[in-house]
């Protein structure tokens, strides 16, 4: 068998920059705890942690301050969601949201309104939006792509219409930071929260929670600063900070930061753009039911006749292939796809994919469907 062919990236892209190996192995040789100590490995440690800060801010147009760091999207996101809905509270969210949404509010025991559409038709998102925002709303939680099939929701509209109605909006940019265009200061949103390891192309263990209004800590405890009190501090970022942070991982994402600033604008989303909406056609050619439209990012749900979806998935990781499987921890978005029965196969891309590794997955596909 040859080389792994990883079309995975919607849960992590495996595939990361040079440069972000080397920052992490840097730092684990080099940075001691950031804000802990006088010495230099500990200010070498605070340094690059607020170098990586700037880039985050300066990559969605914020401010280093508001840009918190988490483990993952579900820290940052869990945040966001304990500091704006209470018990009974009305929460109006996407249908295609991911457990790392609807699990949170469910245990905080929140009225959820799902809003639905069809998959890939935005103007229907967002009226069907613009008709859920009732009087009395919360907050508003919007997966800009989702992490099943791939469509883009239209969130600069949707955060107009929190704006207009002053409804605190959260982003699962899980799928499309990195990969889409973000401005925090245009979106106006309450929180955004993006995972390190995906589209950013940092390590796993890295994650950031956008902050544009004041947040509830989840954790508590030592922030290197205000030791004397046992309050939080109620300043960003120490306030949702507490513990050690991923000084190694959180290099990594420096560099990545710096590796995507220096590519083409726009160049990875509208790559994988044309990447897929291929994908799909050739899909569709050799059998496949392929979930796709206008719009699409890097990822692809398909399904293969007379194949259960985990089988096939498992029929094509012994041909090399590496897929995700079944209903990806959203089962929201396959109801609304109307794919919670059968789950799906999904295929992601990311800005390392290859047309030749796309010839090899289409040529795989077909030996199980000819
Ligand atoms: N949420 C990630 C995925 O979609 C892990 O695979």
């Amino acid at each position: 068998m040859g080389a792994l062919i990883y079309l995975d990236n919607a849960a992590t892209t495996l595939r990361k920059p040079p440069e972000v190996k080397r920052a992490v192995m840097w730092a684990m040789e080099h940075c001691a705890n950031p804000g802990r100590g006088g010495h230099r490995a500990a200010e070498l440690a605070q340094e690059q942690v607020y170098r990586t800060r700037t880039r985050a801010a300066h990559f969605f147009d914020t401010k280093p301050e508001q840009v918190c760091f988490t483990m993952n999207a579900t820290h940052g996101l869990n945040i966001a969601i304990r500091s704006l809905v209470g018990p009974g509270d009305r929460v109006v969210i996407s249908g295609l949201e991911h457990n790392a949404v609807t699990r949170p509010l469910h245990a905080i025991g929140a009225q959820i309104s799902v809003v639905k559409a069809p998959l890939f038709d935005a103007g229907a998102w967002a009226e069907a939006f613009r008709a859920a925002l009732k009087p009395g709303t919360k907050a508003v939680v919007v997966n800009h792509v989702s992490n099943v099939f791939g469509c883009v929701l239209p969130l600069a509209q949707i955060a107009r219409m929190c704006r207009e109605a002053n409804v605190p909006l959260i982003v699962d940019a899980s799928q499309s930071a990195g990969i889409l265009p973000i401005s925090m200061t245009e979106l106006g949103a309450a929180f955004l929260a993006a995972p390190g390891h995906k589209g950013l192309m940092g390590p796993q263990g890295t994650g950031l929670l956008l902050c544009g209004m004041e947040a509830q800590p989840l954790l508590y405890g030592g922030t290197g600063s205000m030791s004397e009190s046992q309050r939080m501090p109620d300043f960003l970022p120490d306030r949702l900070e507490a513990g050690t942070l991923n000084v190694p991982g959180l290099c990594g994402l420096g560099a990545a930061f710096q590796h995507l600033a220096a590519l083409p604008p726009h160049s990875t989303a509208a790559r994988e753009r044309e990447l897929v909406r291929g994908l799909a056609a050739r899909l569709e050619a050799v059998g496949a039911k392929v979930f796709s439209g206008p719009g699409q990012a890097g990822v692809l749900s398909f399904l293969l006749p007379q194949l259960d979806c985990e089988e096939a998935a498992q029929m094509l990781s012994q041909r090399g292939i590496a897929l995700r499987a079944g209903l990806h921890c959203a089962p929201l978005a396959h109801q609304t796809g109307n794919t919670l029965k059968t789950g799906t196969i999904r295929a992601s891309l990311s800005s390392y994919t290859t047309k030749q590794e796309l010839d090899a997955f289409i040529h795989a596909v077909a030996e199980l469907t000819g």
